[in-house]
C-alpha cells in the first residue's frame, strides 16, 4: 500500500480572525507531540505503508522546537523522495529551524504570507507584518528551492490595486508554488461576528482578482488546480503539490494528531477535535469511522478530480469503478458542456475558466440519486 501522511500541529500564537482551523494558542506543546508520536508507532495502517508524502501543517507547525519535528518525523518511515512539506508562518522562522529541518529531509516548506501590505495583514487578525516575511523568506531561500506561499484575496480593505501589488510581488520573488485563497467567511471566527462592519469586496471584485492572478502569474506559473499554481520548471523539476494531489486523486492518505482526517483503504474517519481526549493516552482518537460506497467514492472521484485543471481522467474512472463515466453521468456531462462549464478531450473531462468561476456549481450536478 502507498499512503500520504498529515501531521496536524493544532497551536498557533494568536487566531487570525478569519480561521476556523482546528488550532488555539495552547502551549502543552510536549504532551502533544509524546501522543502524536505514540499514534503514528501504534498505527498499523503505516506500519504496513510505503510512505509517499508527508505534511505537517496546522496551526503552525514552526512554533515546535526542531527537536520536536525531529522525534515526529523519526516516528514515520520516509524514503529520500518522500515529498515533506512543514508549514511555516513567518514570525517563528529562524536560520536554526530552517536548517534543522532540511536536516531532517524536509524539502517543501509552505509559508503564509497572505497579502504584502502591513495595514491588510493587521485587519485580518496576522501577526507578522511584510518586514517580517521578507526576513523569514530570505532565510527560507538559502536552504530549500521547493517553497509554497499562501495568498488571500477579498480581504476587508483590499482593492484591486493592492492585490496587483501582491501579484506582482509574487513574480518578482518567483517561489516555486503558490496557493490563492478567496476569503471565506467561516462560522465561529471573529470576522463572522464582525461580518456587518466589514468592509469586503462584491463578489465582482472578488472574481476580477481571481482573473487578474490567472493573467498576472499566466507566463512563469501554470494552474493545476482552482487555488495552486506551480512555477514552470526547466523540465526537471514538477513543483506540483504531490501531496494535495493524493487528496484530489482518491488516494491513501492517513492523518495524525487532533482531528485530523484519513481515507485509507475505502475507509474515511476522523480524529477526535476534544484535546482533553486526544491527550488521554490508550483512549481511541477515531470518530466516524465509515466505509465508502460506490456511489460516495464515484462522487468524490468526481468532485475531487475536477478541481484539478487537467480534470478527470475517464479511463481511470472506468479502471476504478468498471463503469464508463458515461454510463453514470451522460445527462451531467451533456448538460454541464452545453452550459459551458465542462469540456472534454479523449482522456479528461475538465472544467472550462467559466467552470472554474462557477465550480460549486457545476460540481453539485456530479451528486447522484440512484446507486448505493
Ligand atoms: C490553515 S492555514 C495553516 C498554515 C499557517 N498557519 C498559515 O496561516 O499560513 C493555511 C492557509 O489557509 C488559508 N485560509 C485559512 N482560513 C481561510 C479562510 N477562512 N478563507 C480563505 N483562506 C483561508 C490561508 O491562506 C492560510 O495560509
Ligand atoms: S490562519 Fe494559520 S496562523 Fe492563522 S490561526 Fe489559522 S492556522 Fe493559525
Amino acid at each position: 500500500m502507498k499512503t500520504g501522511v498529515y501531521v496536524h500541529i493544532p497551536f498557533c500564537k494568536s487566531k487570525c480572525f478569519y480561521c476556523d482551523f482546528v488550532s488555539f494558542p495552547q502551549k502543552n506543546y510536549d504532551e502533544y507531540a509524546k501522543r502524536l508520536i505514540h499514534e503514528m508507532k501504534l498505527c498499523q495502517e503505516l506500519k504496513n505503508s510505503v510512505v509517499k508524502t508527508i505534511f505537517i501543517g496546522g496551526g503552525t507547525p514552526s512554533l515546535f522546537s526542531c527537536d520536536m519535528i525531529g522525534k515526529i518525523l523519526s516516528a514515520i518511515n520516509f524514503k529520500s523522495d518522500t515529498e515533506i512539506t512543514i508549514e511555516a508562518n513567518p514570525e517563528s522562522i529562524t536560520k536554526e529551524k530552517i536548517a534543522a529541518y532540511k536536516s531532517y529531509g524536509i524539502n517543501r516548506i509552505s509559508i503564509g504570507l497572505q497579502a504584502i501590505q502591513s495595514n491588510l495583514l493587521k485587519t485580518i487578525g496576522r501577526i507578522h507584518t511584510f518586514e517580517m516575511f521578507e526576513k523569514a523568506y530570505e532565510i527560507v531561500t538559502q536552504k530549500f528551492d521547493n517553497i509554497n506561499l499562501d495568498l488571500m484575496f477579498g480581504l476587508p480593505n483590499q482593492n484591486l490595486n493592492d492585490w496587483e501589488k501582491t501579484l506582482t510581488y509574487i513574480k518578482k520573488i518567483a517561489p516555486s508554488h503558490v496557493s490563492l485563497y478567496s476569503l471565506i467567511i467561516e462560522e465561529g471566527t471573529k470576522f463572522y461576528q464582525m461580518q456587518n462592519d466589514l468592509k469586503l469586496p462584491d463578489e465582482s471584485i472578488e472574481r476580477k482578482m481571481y482573473h487578474m492572478a490567472k493573467e498576472i502569474l499566466f507566463d512563469e506559473y501554470y494552474q493545476y488546480e482552482i487555488s495552486n499554481f506551480a512555477r514552470v520548471g526547466d523540465g526537471k523539476k514538477n513543483f506540483e503539490c504531490q501531496h494535495n494531489k493524493i487528496y484530489w486523486t482518491l488516494k491513501n492518505y492517513l492523518g495524525f494528531g487532533l482531528a485530523a482526517h484519513s481515507f485509507f483503504n475505502g475507509m474515511r474517519w476522523n480524529n477526535t477535535s476534544n484535546m482533553q481526549k486526544y491527550l488521554a493516552s490508550g483512549g481511541n482518537i477515531r470518530e466516524n469511522i465509515i466505509a465508502s460506497t460506490k456511489k460516495s467514492l464515484m462522487e468524490e472521484f468526481m468532485f475531487l478530480g475536477l478541481r484539478m485543471t487537467r480534470g478527470v481522467n475517464k479511463n481511470l474512472f472506468k479502471e476504478k469503478f468498471h463503469f464508463d463515466i458515461k454510463d453514470i453521468y451522460a445527462k451531467q456531462i451533456s448538460s454541464l458542456i452545453k452550459k459551458k462549464l465542462l469540456s472534454e478531450n479523449e482522456n479528461f473531462i475538465y472544467l472550462t475558466d467559466l467552470g472554474m468561476d462557477l465550480a460549486n456549481t457545476a460540481m453539485s450536478e456530479f451528486i447522484l440519486d440512484m446507486l448505493s
